[in-house]
């Protein structure tokens, strides 16, 4: 019999990446007044991003997740949010094209701001300060005062997440998010790339399908889902007191819920299966995301899927492998095949930015595009090779047209990064970039697609 779980009972367990507060008084009358507030998504929403999950793990969809590394108080406003929310749809539609099957839109956005850190403090000239750990605890300028973890912070990153989430909701469901919208912005968008001649082919048959569509009598005006879109927010469930606040009971299951956000995953470093973070996912009800770095065996991953998901119930844990793009293939077949001969359900991402961090020449932490891609090619190519489903991926990234990292269809070289990197944390993708991305994906969807028809036609004895 597993212990009783309460949305507290992580605080007896071991817990690495925990902010120094100095005032526990302060803390504890924040997550009072915290625990007071409005749920910011409701535990049918999460229900209903689990039914798509479910779909994501049959290999019947696939999943898109991302945004910023870190959202910052600085950076918050309706154009920021618009910009994103463009570049991620339009990233869905060509997805969405080429598998010919539904994407899954899962933003890092609206509760993405406790960050973990390697080391917990940073040296500067020397210098020793507490590492900066993301808006939600202490601020990033460098000064004794800005990194003293501030529990009203958790208040202030409470109110922006709803604010983000509001204007969310108002595009996804208002008509801003219409296929002919999405559509229009990818044309806008191809019509401005250097690669122009090579995606064009793919967005002319979009636009054809949508002619057809038209064609056929169905517009926004007769089927009102093609004005609106499902999008779904995520973050990683870091900081617990701030989380702990926030999960409320569903009153028509009795379940406990996270409230703020739809998914929440558990980072690489706190995924110890004896530790807090563990202990306080495996209580709540939402789709759970669960970081595996190479440091990740075969047993202890079925171990953490037994406390995770012992129902095994599909779309409740998404796998989020994250390499580096040289070391998939010696570490996901393994993963695979303990999943596998154990007959688990989950749905495998591909984080591809946090295995491919490096320091430019010029002192930047960048990450190149090309490695990127080689380490979701990989991704693909162990899936097909292991006869599993590569169902989704997870990327750090922005509508803003950033210098964060190198490459791409506009070859940012690592002398350009120092013209707009504006990152608080990680290097982004991008909007061209993650467009660009995009395309490339679609080649492999597309082989997933035709090696799957011509598994079941084999099957089938055609
Ligand atoms: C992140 O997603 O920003 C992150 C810190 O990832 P990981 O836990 O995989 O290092
Ligand atoms: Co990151």
């Amino acid at each position: 019999m597993p212990e009783r779980w309460t949305p507290d009972s992580w605080r007896s367990k071991p817990i690495l990446q925990v902010p120094a507060y100095p005032d526990p008084q302060a803390l504890a009358e924040v997550e009072k007044q915290l625990a007071t507030f409005p749920p910011l998504v409701f535990a049918g929403e999460a229900r209903a991003l689990k039914r798509a999950l479910a779909r994501v793990a049959a290999g019947e969809a696939f999943l898109l997740q991302g945004g910023d590394c870190a959202e910052s108080f600085a950076e918050h406003g309706a154009n920021n949010i618009r910009d994103f929310f463009r570049v991620f749809l339009q990233m869905a539609i060509v997805l969405t094209y080429a598998a010919a099957s539904p994407v899954v839109k899962v933003g890092r956005i609206a509760g993405q701001f406790a960050k973990p850190r390697s080391m917990p403090t940073e040296m500067r000239d020397g210098k020793e300060l507490p590492s900066y750990r993301g808006d939600i605890i202490n601020d990033i300028a460098f000064t004794e005062e800005a990194r003293r973890p501030d529990p009203r912070r958790q208040i202030e990153a409470y109110r922006q997440s709803a604010a983000t989430l509001n204007l969310l909701r108002a595009f996804a469901k208002g008509g801003y998010a219409s296929v002919e919208n999405v559509h229009k912005w990818m044309l806008q968008s191809v019509a401005g790339s250097p690669q122009q001649k090579l995606y064009a082919d793919l967005a002319d048959r979009v636009s054809g399908a949508l002619d057809f569509m038209r064609a056929c009598g169905l517009t926004f005006a007769v089927d009102s889902t093609l004005g609106t879109t499902d999008f779904y927010t995520s973050h990683e469930a870091l900081l617990l007191g701030y989380e702990q606040a926030l999960t409320r009971i569903d009153s028509t299951t009795g379940d406990w819920y996270a409230t703020s956000g739809h998914m929440l995953w558990i980072g690489d470093r706190t995924r110890q299966h004896d530790h807090a973070h563990v202990e306080y996912a495996r209580g709540i009800k939402n789709p759970i995301g669960l970081k595996c770095g190479p440091s990740l065996k075969p047993d202890e991953l079925l171990r953490l899927i037994d406390i995770l998901n012992p129902e095994n119930e599909p779309g409740r844990l998404t796998l989020i492998g994250r390499f580096g793009a040289d070391r998939v293939g010696d570490h996901l077949p393994a993963l695979i095949r303990a999943v596998k001969r154990e007959g688990r359900t989950v749905v495998w991402s591909c984080d591809p930015m946090h295995g491919n961090t490096i320091t430019s020449t010029t002192g930047y932490k960048t990450r190149p595009f090309d490695l990127i891609l080689k380490e979701v090619r990989h991704f693909f190519e162990v899936h097909a090779a292991e006869g599993t489903y590569a169902g989704g991926v997870h990327l750090e990234m922005t509508g803003q047209n950033v210098t964060e990292c190198t490459g791409g269809a506009r070859a940012i070289t690592e002398a350009d990064l120092n013209d707009r990197y504006h990152t608080v944390c990680d290097p982004r993708l991008n909007a061209d970039q993650a467009i660009d991305l995009a395309f490339l994906l679609a080649d492999l969807l597309k082989k997933e697609r035709e090696g799957k028809t011509a598994r079941m036609s084999a099957a089938a004895g055609l």
